[in-house]
């Protein structure tokens, strides 16, 4: 079964850029075009919902110039992408801490969620100036200011990423075995998969043996195999 929801995080453009020369940015340029091919991709295979790793809260300790093109290059896609999503029928959700943006980039974000909000075909999460951490901390702080018991039901509702389902499938580009405080708390019972290929090389046949792979895993939820066996008039099926 295709997952529902696929997070991936994009992980490896330095790397492509440097094997061929270039800096680092133009890496993170082709990269924009590989999340291009991947949104297009999902919309054809039927996934609800995709999650993006963008931008970590760790980000920021990368060289300034880095930082301010990255910062550039979300400012002009959102200009470029949006009019091809709306088309598509993709909804966009910035999810990650805005107090660090500039008030121009905050403005580019609410703009492109409020020109895609009727949109429900694919739910498209770009996780930008976000970190698993964040997310969990601003959740109890939250509910800790509203006098709110901390559950595990009232934290998920009052974290960023309430508005979608857990991810089935998470995706890792470039060969690092971690998460890098990505959806540390919806990543519980998450499938794993992790891809050697740099995110700008990662294209629809490794995105098909990322689900591929998905498909043959059994998902147990702490219950044993026997458990999960689908029963026939009484009886296991073999
Ligand atoms: C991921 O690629 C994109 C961001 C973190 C913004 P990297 O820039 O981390 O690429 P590598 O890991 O250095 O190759
Ligand atoms: C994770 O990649 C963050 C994004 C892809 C946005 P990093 O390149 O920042 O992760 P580390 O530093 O290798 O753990
Ligand atoms: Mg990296």
């Amino acid at each position: 079964m295709t997952p529902q929801h696929i997070a991936i995080v994009m992980d490896g453009n330095g790397r492509w850029a440097t094997k061929r020369f270039l800096p680092r940015l133009a890496g993170h340029r082709q990269g924009m075009e590989s999340l291009r091919r991947c949104i297009r991709a999902c919309l054809d295979r039927g996934v609800a919902v995709l999650t993006v790793f963008a931008f970590s809260s760790e980000n920021w300790n990368r060289p300034a110039d880095e930082v301010s093109g990255l910062m550039e290059l979300l400012a002009s896609a959102l200009g470029k992408e949006v009019p091809q999503l709306l088309k598509d029928g993709a909804r966009l959700h910035f999810v990650g801490e805005r107090a660090g943006l500039s008030d121009k980039l905050r403005k580019g974000l609410e703009q492109a969620e409020l020109a895609t909000a009727a949109n429900s075909r694919l739910i498209l999460n770009v996780c930008f100036n976000y970190g698993g951490r964040w997310d969990i901390a601003q959740a109890a702080a939250s509910l800790a200011a509203q006098g709110r018991a901390i559950t595990e039901v009232s934290l998920h509702q009052a974290m960023a990423m309430s508005h979608v389902p857990d991810p089935d499938l998470i995706i890792r580009t470039g060969g690092e075995l971690r998460l890098s405080n990505f959806l540390l708390w919806q990543a519980a019972y998450a499938e794993l998969f992790f891809s050697d290929k740099l995110w700008p090389d990662f294209d629809e046949a490794e995105l098909d043996r990322a689900i591929a792979e998905f498909t043959r895993r059994e998902r147990r939820y702490g219950k044993t195999s026997d458990q999960l066996a689908p029963v026939a008039n009484g009886q296991k099926v073999a």
